[in-house]
């Protein structure tokens, strides 16, 4: 389904956008000496660890590690796939992408894109009506809510009229098809003829995506009519499970962890209340894709639904999932059933501070929702708390932690800590070999990282000549006669080694960034933390040289201990071998003396 681009046009799109003025729309950066210093997109931080270096065109951070070139930052920055880092680089610097899709693929990118525009403008039309005089309730409404002026703004909220079709005039007026308008979801065929608008009478929040596109709506009624919400269906551009919303403003709080909530006026609330962190799943169950999302943006995801049964069993049922992801989840619980909008209206965003540093471990968290439901009045009762708080405890991977709890709820319910684990551990099972299932493509074809069972110290050597190859190009007129493709170990770093030689034999030079190209992720990130951690020479020529020397060593060390080893039991060998082999030893060590 997927269209590779060639590798000639990736390169032309890295080189149209250059690394600090990609970084700098995202990071503040400042010049220090050579190179550029910013506050990390990617962890919290209060003082810059962030570098870009322009001569070489990557981004690595001394803190968190994180690296690459311009592809990588925005498809870490911006949670997208390489193919759609690289359509949006390409976009940034106004290039044409061959048209690599079908061409029913191109009319659904084109359908996609007519829909965004649609939404844009009845954002526009429903903002507009905010400020009619007419709509002077709306405005009220929003106020008694207490949502202030600058959220209204941030968050684009404005208001569906009550007319039957004004907005399906109005798009119609400016020359949307009509297909595509009724695609958008934004109006449906009427039951007497003609078309009806979906909004009406509601307060309108749009919906944005992690890039800010206005992807659908949610309409709110301001009484008590039903049904109290109504979102856009799922279109072309929207699909609820795939979106958060807020992410667009969450992503760039800078905290390590992200605040789950319900619904639109919670997360409006907690930006109000400077809690930037927060986003809305929109009153579903949590989808695996939204977990991803979450992760790639947050250490730590905490998740606030609220306290009633329905909210209970969804933050249960989104708590297992996020777990399972790998996220480190806790849970934020809003006493007597409020939800986090009310609670802080109510007490304070510092009383909601207050919570979310007492928020809980899933397993805690189980294990109260479990004393609520059973009454451990009577023995069944508390043989049957016992019985599901193991099979909540089997599932505790890190047995340190899963001990601490069995210690814990032991105590309490005055049991041995021996019976408890019993109970446990039958209901351990055995682990089957997970998978992921998805293969990532955006690492097909390329150079994949491999660590092992392969001489470290000479991989590494091997890495780091490379490097100092690769963003000192002065270098190899001083080594040229001293390397040889053929010698590198790794499979990896001899195609690096074939890729680098053959620019620079050819008298044409090569940037980090661009090699970084034909590396997979992971592998990229390695590189660019050698060339920024383990690189810093005085001289490189004077550098470089060393590595080879080290290099050779290594090698003959080597050799020589296979042949003592050899020697030492010598059985199987006949007098010649005996004799080619301490010849070799000899000659390894003058060739170690040469050195
Ligand atoms: N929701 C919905 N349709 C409904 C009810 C709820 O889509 N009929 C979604 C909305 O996204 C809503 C969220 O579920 O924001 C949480 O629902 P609820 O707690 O009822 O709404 P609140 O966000 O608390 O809204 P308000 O405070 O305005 O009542
Ligand atoms: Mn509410």
């Amino acid at each position: 389904m997927y269209s590779y681009y060639p590798e000639e046009l990736i390169e032309e799109i890295r080189i149209n956008n250059d690394i600090v003025d990609v970084v700098s729309e995202y990071v503040k950066l400042e010049k220090k000496g050579k190179d550029y210093f910013g506050l990390c997109p990617f962890h919290k931080e209060k003082t810059p660890s962030f570098s870009v270096v322009a001569t070489k065109q990557i981004y690595y951070c001394f803190g968190c590690s994180k690296g690459g070139n311009v592809i990588h930052f925005i498809m870490n920055v911006e949670n997208l796939d390489y193919v759609e880092a690289v359509k949006y680089l390409a976009d940034r610097a106004r290039m044409e992408l061959p048209e690599g899709e079908s061409k029913e693929e191109k009319e659904k990118a084109e359908l996609r894109k007519e829909i965004i525009k649609i939404n844009i403008e009845a954002a526009r039309f429903f903002r507009d009506q905010l400020y009619s005089e007419q709509n002077r309730n709306v405005v009220t409404y929003l106020k008694n809510r207490k949502i202030s002026e600058q959220m209204i703004r941030k968050f684009g909220i404005g208001y569906s009229p009550h007319d039957w079709d004004l907005l399906y005039k109005h798009l119609t007026g400016m020359g949307f098809r009509n297909e595509v308008i009724l695609k958008s979801g934004l109006a449906q065929p009427a039951k007497n003829g003609g078309y009806c608008d979906r909004f009406r009478s509601r307060v309108i929040f749009p919906i944005f995506d992690i890039r800010g596109n206005v992807i659908g709506f949610g309409g709110r009624v301001m009484d008590d009519s039903m049904p109290k919400y109504m979102n856009s269906p799922e279109t072309p551009v929207y699909n609820k499970g795939r979106n958060l919303y807020a992410m667009n403003f969450a992503k760039h709080s800078g905290v390590k962890n992200i605040l789950i909530v319900e619904g639109y006026m919670d997360v409006i609330t907690l930006h109000q209340a400077g809690i930037t962190n927060s986003v809305a799943s929109l009153g579903t169950a949590l989808t695996e894709s939204q977990g991803r999302l979450l992760k790639k943006y947050a250490e730590e995801i905490i998740i606030s639904y609220d306290s009633d049964t329905a909210g209970q069993a969804a933050a249960m049922r989104g708590l297992d999932l996020l777990n399972e992801i790998g996220c480190n989840v806790k849970v934020l619980v809003i006493p007597d059933g409020k939800d986090p909008d009310e609670f802080i209206k109510k007490n304070g965003a510092e009383a909601f501070r207050s919570l979310i540093h007492k928020s809980i471990t899933l397993v805690e968290y189980k294990i109260k929702v479990l004393k609520k439901q059973i009454n451990t009045e009577t023995i069944e009762g508390k043989i049957k708390l016992l019985n599901n708080a193991a099979s909540v405890l089997a599932k505790v991977d890190n047995v340190v932690e899963r001990e601490m709890y069995i210690r814990k709820i032991a105590n309490e319910y005055e049991i041995t800590e021996e019976a408890l684990l019993a109970e446990v551990y039958k209901k351990i099972k055995p682990k089957s070999n997970f998978k992921s299932k998805g293969q990532d493509i955006s690492n097909i074809g390329k150079i994949k990282q491999k660590d092992g069972n392969f001489d470290s110290e000479l991989v590494q050597y091997e890495r780091r000549l490379l490097a100092i190859l690769c963003f000192d190009n002065s270098v190899y007129k001083a080594v040229k006669n001293k390397i040889n493709v053929q010698d590198f170990t790794l499979e990896e770093n001899k195609k690096i080694a074939e890729y680098v030689v053959e620019r620079l034999s050819n008298n044409k030079g090569i940037v980090p960034g661009e090699l970084l190209n034909i590396l997979d992720e992971d592998y990229a990130k390695e590189f660019t933390r050698i060339i920024q951690e383990e690189c810093n020479f005085e001289d490189n020529i004077k550098a470089i040289l060393d590595i080879i020397k080290k290099i050779e060593l290594f090698k003959i060390d080597k050799r020589q201990k296979e042949i003592l080893k050899l020697l030492g039991h010598h059985e199987g060998l006949t007098g010649g071998d005996v004799e080619n082999l301490k010849q070799e030893l000899q000659m390894l060590l003058i060739k170690k003396k040469g050195l």
